[in-house]
């Protein structure tokens, strides 16, 4: 009881001296190139009338006493009971006496190394212990030099604090917060600028109070498995440090050999508390390893929790997901078949679909466009006997089918307009009238009138494509060099193949697609009774 009271009092007085500054410590460490002082505690009552001389000592080594006073080094000043050092540097490493009267006082001095790369000695360290989510306080204060300090910034593992301008910190602790706090206190002394470092080592801990440990994950597990492969039970908790998670794997006749029990592995939770998962682990299972319950247990002083883990054979599922998988793909598959097949379907009469379409929603290009002729023909006109199918085909079938059943209105040059005044000009009005060139091609097109037609109509289609050109290859024509360049930039769809004997019908490929590439029109006025009447006004291309 005593000897404790003692230790008490020399605490409490250890620690009013020490926040007096003054060095009550015998045995010091300083920092290599900081400044550094000894000062003597006085119990101020003895002296206060005497005076009484005061004499420093030093001695290192083999070396004996040496008094030392201002002269004895630059870096050193003696004032009253204090030593001052600016700074400190290895060499004054050693035993420094202070005498006064009959008082004697001395230390024991150790100057360490600066380490490198930090801001900090190892060795010259404070350490602080702060309990997670308390009050995490650094205050740098120094007393001793607090008139000398022109500025004071705080570092947390040597980088700078930022936002932090007063140099304190105050803030409730976490685990991130652990580190090496360094106080920096710039002074100035006859001009020179020196640093001063306190570094303290802040360690968090984990608060003291318990948790009932728990186990994750529900309370009973069925697990599927088949026979000859390996599976690994999870049992995770969160416990308190001291808590234990174990595994009961015992059966009455023993321990399964091809049962393993894997290290526990732990993990500090923000909150300072532990999570921990251990591994079973059943290699190679067997019949003796199924319908038997593998229990994973945590306990501690707070409580205790269970969880079961029971292994099952899969085959009892196994079909049925497997039935689901094989109707899906087929399912999938079918689907897939479908869409191809629609749109092979679509590719092959996207003509007939797109006729369909036009007809359904009566949808009519014609009527806002301001032209008067669906389309301007061209083809051969010279006379020659080889040519005559050419002008049948253009003057008469053509008519009869593009006017008088479905109801277009075609430009035919030679029947439309009386020979004789300006050719090339009319050709030009009417082809700038037309919404499509009709061009019936053969071998020996281009003759000098057609080609100004052909020239005059590409330059509308492809220049201000106002126009679309669509060609009819009458006889069959091997290459298409012969025509201008400008129109092997046409898509090559656009070229209808006149089959004599298999396109004359209405319901014909060639006339589908001709009426694909014409303009949608819903007038129908032709009814076939009607086929003697003339279906385009005469007197109106006339005159235009
Ligand atoms: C110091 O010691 C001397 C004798 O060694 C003694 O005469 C003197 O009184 C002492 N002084 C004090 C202040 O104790
Ligand atoms: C330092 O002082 C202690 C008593 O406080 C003493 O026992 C020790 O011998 C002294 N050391 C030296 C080197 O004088
Ligand atoms: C800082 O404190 C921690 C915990 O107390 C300790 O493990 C570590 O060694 C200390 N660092 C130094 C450099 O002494
Ligand atoms: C630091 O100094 C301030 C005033 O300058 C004072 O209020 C505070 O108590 C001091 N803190 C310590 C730990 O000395
Ligand atoms: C520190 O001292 C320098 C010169 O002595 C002075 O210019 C500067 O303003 C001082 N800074 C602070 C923060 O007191
Ligand atoms: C076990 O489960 C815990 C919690 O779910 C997880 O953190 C751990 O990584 C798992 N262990 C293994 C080996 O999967
Ligand atoms: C496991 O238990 C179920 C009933 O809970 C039973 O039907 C089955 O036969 C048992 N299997 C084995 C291998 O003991
Ligand atoms: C595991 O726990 C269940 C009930 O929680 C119990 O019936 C069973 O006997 C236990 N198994 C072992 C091996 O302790």
């Amino acid at each position: 009881m005593h000897c404790r009271q003692l230790l008490l009092t020399l605490l409490v007085l250890m620690f009013i001296s020490t926040s007096e500054t003054c060095t009550l410590r015998k045995r010091i460490s300083a920092v290599e190139g900081e400044p550094f002082y000894l000062k003597y505690c006085s119990s101020s009552s003895e002296h206060e009338n005497e005076p009484t001389t005061i004499k420093w000592y030093k001695s290192s080594g083999s070396q004996g006493r040496i008094e030392l006073n201002s002269n004895s080094s630059p870096r050193i000043t003696l004032h009253d009971y204090v030593l001052e050092f600016w700074p400190v540097e290895l060499d004054d490493s050693g035993f420094y006496f202070f005498q006064m009267g009959n008082d004697t006082y001395n230390w024991t001095l150790n100057v360490i190394r600066r380490t490198k790369h930090s801001c900090f000695a190892e060795e010259q360290l404070f350490s602080k212990i702060v309990e997670v989510k308390k009050t995490l306080q650094i205050t740098c204060n120094n007393s001793y030099y607090e008139k000398l300090t022109n500025g004071t910034s705080l570092y947390k593992n040597c980088e700078k604090i930022e936002n932090n301008k007063k140099s304190f910190l105050q803030k409730n602790a976490e685990f991130q917060d652990q580190g090496y706090y360094t106080c920096m206190f710039f002074l100035y002394h006859n001009g020179k600028l020196f640093i001063v470092t306190k570094t303290v080592n802040v360690t968090i801990v984990g608060d003291h109070s318990y948790i009932i440990p728990v186990l994750l994950g529900p309370q009973l597990n069925h697990i599927r498995v088949e026979l000859g492969k390996d599976v690994q039970l999870n049992c995770s908790a969160l416990l308190n440090e001291k808590d234990v998670l174990y595994w009961n794997v015992w059966k009455k006749n023993g321990k399964d050999p091809n049962v393993h029990e894997e290290e526990e592995r732990r993990i500090k939770t923000s909150e300072g508390k532990w999570q921990a998962s251990k591994i079973l682990r059943i290699d190679n299972i067997n019949e003796k390893n199924l319908n038997f319950s593998y229990n994973c247990t945590v306990a501690g002083k707070e409580g205790i929790d269970t969880r079961s883990f029971i292994l099952l054979k899969k085959e009892d599922l196994v079909d049925i997901p497997g039935h689901i998988f094989t109707r899906g793909m087929i399912i999938a598959v079918l689907i897939l078949v479908v869409v191809v097949c629609l749109v092979i379907v679509g590719i092959i009469y996207r003509v007939d679909l797109a006729l369909f379409y036009r007809h359904f929603t009566r949808r009519d290009e014609t009527l806002t466009d301001g032209k008067t002729y669906d389309a301007f023909v061209s083809y051969l006109k010279e006379c020659r006997p080889e040519n005559g199918e050419e002008h049948t085909f253009a003057v008469e079938t053509l008519p009869r089918v593009l006017e008088k059943h479905f109801g277009y209105k075609l430009c035919i040059f030679e029947r439309d307009v009386v020979p004789g005044g300006a050719v090339v000009d009319e050709i030009h009005s009417l082809i700038k009238k037309s919404r499509r060139l009709i061009i019936v091609l053969s071998k020996s097109y281009m003759s000098n009138e057609v080609r100004y037609e052909l020239e005059s109509g590409l330059h509308e289609a492809l220049v201000e494509r106002k126009m679309k050109i669509i060609l009819i290859e009458f006889t069959p024509v091997g290459d298409f060099t012969f025509l201008p360049q400008s129109l092997t930039l046409l898509k090559s769809h656009r070229v209808l193949k006149w089959k004599a004997d298999k396109s004359l019908s209405y319901n014909s490929r060639f006339w589908k697609n001709l009426l694909y590439l014409m303009p949608a029109k819903t007038v129908r006025p032709c009814r076939d009774e009607l086929e003697v009447l003339p279906c385009f006004p005469g007197p109106d291309l006339q005159s235009s």
